[in-house]
């Protein structure tokens, strides 16, 4: 055997040359992975925990393995830790400084264990916790939501579809399908959760291993819910990332249609709505401009999580079991997914509860593009008038509208009868924007009265989930 062996490799033994530099960068992971030293820690001391129970480790060296890695955390957490690429990752920067601490007794502790085993609990104890996270944040967001919807139960806009004024809705009835989106969001993270929390870790490299280990008693002490069934699965499986990424995606999507009304109705042409002015900027070159910034980028991230998403699915397209270094591929995707989508919750959870809303503005849209013919059709109808006719009938009046550049409230009613005699002045109550709104006095419609009971239904949905 040469002297050139690498020295410092804690898999040095059947080399004959050390890895060459490049290679040995372009292998490592250790420059994203520490993120997930805390995790690394905790589920080797519970290895160890575990294996001193199961007589494989003496109570002794499992001791001086546990108070060794419980130093280790701290050292890194005050920043006192020397990371080495050349130890390739966080699992064997972990390993190699706890045998530098307390001796000998650090070799024991890969016992019945591989990197493979080990990586994947690591991931999977990281992403429960930031599912945690990014529930409470999306939650914080949500009662900001339903705060916004009671104080503006009764504020009238236009409700469009393909973005032409439709029916006059409430603006609280609009914030309270953004809070419908994310409701299921949180549903999908919470069903997410319980596939990410199963422990993969006694599977060792991928046929599991010799020791008489108690896997119940690791995933115990860790906190999973479950232990994986077979050993080539749980080191070869990344469905619990990709279903991340794919509920991420859908959050990021919601959260971008969100963006875009807040970008449009921000504008001087709609007019809707103010930002604060803390989560704007201005334009280096035009003065006057006072740019929506924040909902702008929230939108454009939606981006890079669909595409982390991809990135996901083909990482793990056609490998074979189990585990391949491929793998190693899924943390950055990953990570910067769970980054992006708890920041961009963050910054609507800051920035909504302070819209400022031009109640004005909405109402004058209202008023135009004929937001009351539906009601009047429903009015006929209840006239004895088959809604087919009414619609035509409506339809003729509306015409006399755009002609004369009125909405229907505004003429007389003489001018309405000429279109169905039936008509009397009680239509002037259906044409009214309140009239209209408070009509759809029904669950799920937009009527204030509706609104108000539906926020305390949100209320009381919030409240279960801290009971949780
Ligand atoms: N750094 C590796 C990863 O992220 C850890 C597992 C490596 N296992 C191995 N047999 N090379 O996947």
């Amino acid at each position: 055997m040469s002297d050139d062996k690498p020295a410092d490799k804690l898999w040095g033994g059947r080399f004959n040359e050390p890895t060459d530099a490049f290679v040995e960068d372009f292998t490592a992971s250790v420059g994203f992975d520490r993120r997930l030293y805390r995790q690394d820690i905790a589920g080797s001391i519970a290895h160890a925990t575990m294996l001193a129970r199961a007589g494989v480790l003496s109570e002794d060296d499992a001791k001086s393995i546990v108070t060794g890695l419980e130093a280790i955390r701290d050292d890194i957490e005050a920043g006192r830790f020397d990371w080495s690429v050349g130890l390739e990752d966080v699992h064997m920067n972990v390993e190699a400084r706890l045998t530098e601490r307390v001796g000998d007794v650090g070799k024991r502790l890969h016992t019945g264990r591989s990197r493979n085993d080990q990586v994947a609990t690591d991931i999977r104890l990281w992403l429960r916790d930031e599912i945690d996270i990014t529930c409470a944040t999306l939650r914080r967001l949500m009662a900001g939501l339903v705060g916004l919807a009671e104080r503006e139960a009764e504020t009238i806009m236009p409700g469009f579809t393909h973005l032409q004024v439709a029916q006059p809705v409430t603006f609280g009835h609009h914030v309270l399908a953004w809070f419908e989106m994310l409701k299921r969001d949180h549903g999908r993270l919470l069903d997410c959760r319980k596939r990410v929390n199963v422990m993969p870790l006694g599977a060792a490299a991928l046929a599991g291993t010799s020791y008489p280990i108690d896997r119940t008693v690791t995933a115990e002490l860790l906190g999973f819910d479950d232990v994986a069934e077979n050993s080539l699965d749980a080191v070869s499986d990344r469905d619990f990332a990709i279903e991340y990424c794919a509920t991420a995606s859908l959050v990021m999507m919601h959260l971008s249609r969100i963006a875009e009304e807040l970008v449009l109705w921000s504008s001087a042409q709609f007019d809707f709505i103010t930002l604060p002015d803390r989560f704007c900027t201005g334009s280096s070159i035009m003065p006057q401009k006072k740019n929506p910034d924040v909902p702008e980028l929230v939108r454009g991230k939606s981006g890079r999580v669909y595409g982390h998403l991809v990135s996901l699915l083909t990482l793990m397209k056609s490998q074979p079991l189990a585990y391949n270094k491929d793998n190693q591929e899924d943390k950055e995707p990953l990570f910067d997914t769970v980054d992006t989508v708890k920041d961009s919750l963050r910054a609507f959870a800051d920035m909504l509860p302070e819209l400022g809303i031009n109640a004005e503005r909405m109402r004058a849209a209202a008023r135009q593009g004929f937001a009351t013919a539906t009601d009047l059709a429903d009015y006929l109808v209840r006239q004895g008038m088959p809604f087919r006719d009414a619609h035509e009938v409506v339809g003729k009046a509306v015409r006399l509208g755009v002609e004369s550049g009125r909405d229907l409230a505004d003429m007389t009613l003489e001018e309405l009868q000429r279109f169905s005699p039936t008509i009397s002045a009680d239509v002037f109550d259906v044409l009214s924007l309140e009239g209209s709104v408070a009509a759809r006095d029904h669950l799920g419609g937009t009527a204030p009265a509706q609104v108000r009971a539906a926020t305390q239904r949100a209320h009381a949905w919030l409240d279960a989930q801290q009971e949780e």
